[in-house]
This record gives C-alpha cells, sequence and structure tokens, in this order.
C-alpha cells in the first residue's frame, strides 16, 4: 500500500515538473515576443505597449535593471528609449557589441529614431509650445560633429615640459570667449600646468606631487569679431584653448562634455585622471594631487569606474519657467540619475574613454552634469560623493578658520581676484596647516555611497 502511494508520487513528481517548467517557459516566451513586436511596429501610434518594458531610462534611484515606470509620454524619454531598446541585451542580443568596435558613431540609428519620434509628436502635440530654448535644442540636438576651431597643437593641452612620467592630472575648465580674466586667474593660480607638488611643510619638498596639464573648453562666442581674434592670440601665447564651432550658450554645454571625451581619447590617452570644472571655482590643487595619489593605489576596476564630487541623488527637474535649468515635462519626466553636480567632478582617464564610447548610445540633454549621470547610470558605474567638494561655499564662519582652505579640493563660486588672492593666502599657510585632513562628513547620514 505504501509503496503504490510512494510510485503515484513519484509518476506525478515526473510528470508534472516538466509540464510546470513547459508552462513558464511558454509565458517568458509570449511575453518576450510581445515586446519585441510592439518594438518593431511602431509605424504608426501605438507606443502604448513599449511602455510596459524597457532598459532603465534614468533618473530611477532603484537598482533595478528593469523598470516598468511610465514616463514614455515625455520627448526625451521616448527619444532615448528607441535606442535603450535597441541596445537592451534581452530584446536585442546581437546589438550589444554593435557600435563599439571601431568606435565610430552610428548616426544612422540616432536620425531613424529622431524623425520616428518627431513624427509622432507632431502629430499628438505641439512642439511650438515648449519654451524657444527647448525648441533651439531639439533641432539641433542631432548634430555633434564641430569642428575644432582652436586645439592645442597634437598635444593633451599646455604643460609639455620634460614629463617623465604620464601626466596625472588634466585640468579641462569650461569657459567662454568673454572669461578672459577668469582663465588668466586660473593660470597663475590653482590651474598652473607642469609638475605640481603635493601639500608642503618646511623640509619636505611635497608629496604626492604630479604632472598637471591645461586645456579650456569653448564655444564660438557671440561678439565674433572682436573675441575671435584675441582668442587665437591667446591660443597660441597659452596652447590651453580647445575651441569648437558652436554657439557657447547654457543648453550646448554637453557638447563640450561629448566633443572634450573624443578629443581626450585621441590626444590625451596616457593621462590618469580628470578634473572638469567651471571656470569660477576656486581648486587646491596640492591636496587634490595627494588625493588623487592615493586612488592610484585602488585596483584597476575601481579605477575604471572612478568619478568623485558633490554627488546628487534622486533630483526633481526644474519646473519653474524662468529658470534657466528650466525643463518642461512634456520634455524630459522623471527623476534625474545620480550626478555629480555643481562647479567641478574629477573622473580616471579610463572612465573619460569609456564615457565616449557610451555617449554615442545618448540622446544630448540639455543639462550637461545630468548627461554625464545619466551615461555613468548605462556603464553601471556610481560617483562617489565627497564633502571635499563645496558646491555651495562653507557653512556657517567655517571658511574665516586659518586653515579651511586646506579641507577643501573645490569651492564655488570665486571671482578672479578672490581666487587669485586664495591662492596667495593657500601658499602661505601652507607649512602651517600642512597636516590638516580633508572634508568630512559632519553628521553619519549624509555620507552617501
Ligand atoms: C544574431 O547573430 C547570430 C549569430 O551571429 C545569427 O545567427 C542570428 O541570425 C542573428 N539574429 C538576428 C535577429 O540578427
Ligand atoms: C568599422 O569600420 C569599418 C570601416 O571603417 C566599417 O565598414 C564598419 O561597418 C565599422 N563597424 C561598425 C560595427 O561600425
Ligand atoms: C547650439 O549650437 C548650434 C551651432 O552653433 C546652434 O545652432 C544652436 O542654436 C545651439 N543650441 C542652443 C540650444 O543654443
Ligand atoms: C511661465 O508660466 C506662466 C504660467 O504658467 C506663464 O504665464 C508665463 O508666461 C510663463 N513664462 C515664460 C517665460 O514662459
Amino acid at each position: 500500500m505504501a509503496r503504490c502511494y510512494c510510485h503515484w508520487r513519484r509518476v506525478l513528481f515526473f510528470v508534472c515538473t516538466p509540464c510546470i517548467s513547459l508552462a513558464l517557459l511558454f509565458v517568458y516566451i509570449t511575453a518576450m515576443l510581445f515586446a519585441a513586436m510592439n518594438e518593431t511596429s511602431t509605424s504608426g501610434t501605438a507606443v502604448r505597449g513599449l511602455d510596459a518594458v524597457y532598459f532603465v531610462a534614468s533618473g530611477s534611484s532603484s537598482k533595478t535593471f528593469w523598470d516598468l515606470h511610465l514616463h514614455g509620454d515625455a520627448f526625451w524619454n521616448r527619444l532615448q528609449r528607441t535606442l535603450d531598446n535597441h541596445f537592451n541585451p534581452i530584446l536585442c542580443p546581437n546589438n550589444t557589441k554593435r557600435g563599439f568596435e571601431n568606435g565610430t558613431f552610428n548616426e544612422s540609428l540616432l536620425t531613424q529614431g529622431f524623425s520616428k519620434v518627431i513624427n509622432l509628436e507632431s502629430t499628438s502635440r505641439n512642439l511650438d509650445q515648449l519654451p524657444q530654448q527647448i525648441q533651439e535644442f531639439i533641432t539641433h540636438m542631432q548634430r555633434r560633429d564641430y569642428p575644432a576651431l582652436l586645439q592645442p597643437d597634437g598635444v593633451c593641452g599646455a604643460g609639455r615640459k620634460e614629463e617623465k612620467e604620464a601626466p596625472l592630472l588634466l585640468l579641462a575648465i569650461k569657459s567662454t570667449e568673454q572669461n578672459f580674466l577668469n582663465r588668466q586667474a586660473i593660470r597663475q593660480t590653482w590651474g598652473q600646468a607642469g609638475w605640481v607638488a603635493g601639500p608642503k611643510r618646511k623640509g619636505n619638498g611635497g608629496e604626492g606631487g604630479g604632472y598637471v596639464r591645461r586645456v579650456f573648453l569653448l564655444g564660438r562666442g557671440s561678439t565674433e569679431e572682436l573675441g575671435g581674434n584675441a582668442l587665437q592670440m591667446e591660443s597660441e601665447q597659452y596652447g590651453d584653448i580647445l575651441q569648437w564651432d558652436f554657439k557657447d550658450t547654457f543648453f550646448n554645454l554637453t557638447l563640450k562634455d561629448v566633443l572634450f571625451w573624443s578629443w581626450f581619447k585621441d590626444s590625451c590617452s596616457r593621462t590618469r585622471f580628470v578634473f572638469k570644472g567651471d571656470d569660477d571655482v576656486f581648486v587646491n590643487t596640492p591636496k587634490l594631487m595627494s588625493y588623487l595619489r592615493d586612488q592610484l593605489k585602488k585596483p584597476h576596476k575601481t579605477l575604471r569606474d572612478f568619478m568623485v564630487g558633490d554627488v546628487i541623488a534622486a533630483a526633481v527637474p526644474n519646473r519653474f519657467n524662468e529658470s534657466k535649468y528650466f525643463i518642461p515635462d512634456s520634455f524630459y519626466k522623471g527623476l534625474y540619475p545620480m550626478y555629480a553636480g555643481g562647479g567641478g567632478v574629477v573622473y580616471s582617464g579610463l572612465l573619460a574613454k569609456r564615457l565616449h564610447d557610451i555617449s554615442k548610445r545618448l540622446y544630448l540633454f540639455p543639462i550637461d552634469d545630468v548627461y554625464v549621470g545619466m551615461c555613468m547610470v548605462r556603464l553601471n558605474a556610481h560617483p562617489v560623493h565627497h564633502d571635499a567638494f563645496l558646491t555651495f561655499d562653507f557653512p556657517n564662519k567655517e571658511e574665516e578658520e586659518l586653515c579651511s582652505y586646506h579641507t577643501i579640493l573645490l569651492v564655488h563660486k570665486r571671482r578672479p581676484d578672490e581666487v587669485v588672492k586664495l591662492w596667495v593666502h593657500v601658499k602661505k599657510t601652507q607649512a602651517q596647516c600642512w597636516g590638516v585632513a580633508l572634508r568630512v562628513p559632519l553628521s553619519n547620514d549624509t555620507a552617501t555611497v
């Protein structure tokens, strides 16, 4: 009796298990087929099905690979989803490597997606309703092959003299034609190229230094006749100007990142780290040098992903239409991804090259910091927050302390004359403040990542 019961249980087991497995497989395949079919049949207005499954677009603080939120009706989200789906390893397994092999930019893919979405948009919604700045952005967002007007002659920025090792740091500073004074102040102070020593005390030559290069990133200014010639002379004298032929506007700043990465890959491949920042900040370069020396001791994997700055997580797009950061929700929906904002960020040369590659799979986004964050999401890399990047200046009266500027790597914003004064101050107090540590979070709960 007991044996018989056992026998039936075994039969049931052997019959049912494959049945259940097959049923599950069937459900999975059906779901995948539906997703794939929807993807290829967007000629009409049947985009709705697409919203169900897509590669994590952006702005989600969740760690999931698949995301179900329905932000599909905003212009940029819809546009980017055509690309994300194309490179989705599950929906299109054959495409994941494409576009990476020889670094060529698959422009036709971007154009295809763009015209498809633009057609849908013009029937369903009036793009003319968008603010002027966004419209301007949309009409030019497909183009990124602007030629360089001025560039350091085949080398990676100013500062190449008797270097005995690969440059430790390239300072890539966003500037504009009219900000000559900012550039001069930087050249004389924290942006000096050549060998830079780490923090010094008496009798110590400065530990943990390295070679520094410098380049300013510019677009085309509006005062053409005046500016053009002067900038050319400046370029000849200092060899640190990298200027492209696009209008230097706020919503064109992302072009500076994308074009800079491309130039970096060609001209700077040995450089270990990049600082990318504004021309109205003060950087404690000696401290930064010793901080970066320490990073070099970390494993290759860490360096591949290395980005540090003032990290902002789960930011909400600015919906205030008077702001220069204004992004209407018909253009972009959802939160912004984690990104390093405000004034300056440091990343490894290895990461710069990876950002260059991945940027070919992302439509330009009008806010540059956010765009870099979107690239990071797709590289599955996370920027690291450091309290020594002071985007919003010193809290309270901390600035007045003697060694305050030795506890930071960057502070935003400083005028050119302030930069010069601060540099003198930092040099003067260097021996006294030699040992002070970089700022750390005041309370544990702000220590992210
Ligand atoms: C994907 O690649 C494999 C092998 O390279 C090929 O046999 C297959 O037909 C491709 N599939 C599609 C959908 O292109
Ligand atoms: C690589 O480059 C060659 C010619 O330069 C081109 O024919 C080929 O299509 C490219 N491959 C990819 C995947 O872009
Ligand atoms: C960006 O630059 C291009 C080329 O100069 C220009 O036509 C376009 O209007 C600029 N875009 C914005 C948003 O200003
Ligand atoms: C901002 O929005 C308000 C009301 O929504 C509108 O009256 C105003 O004209 C807008 N301003 C701009 C600059 O678009």
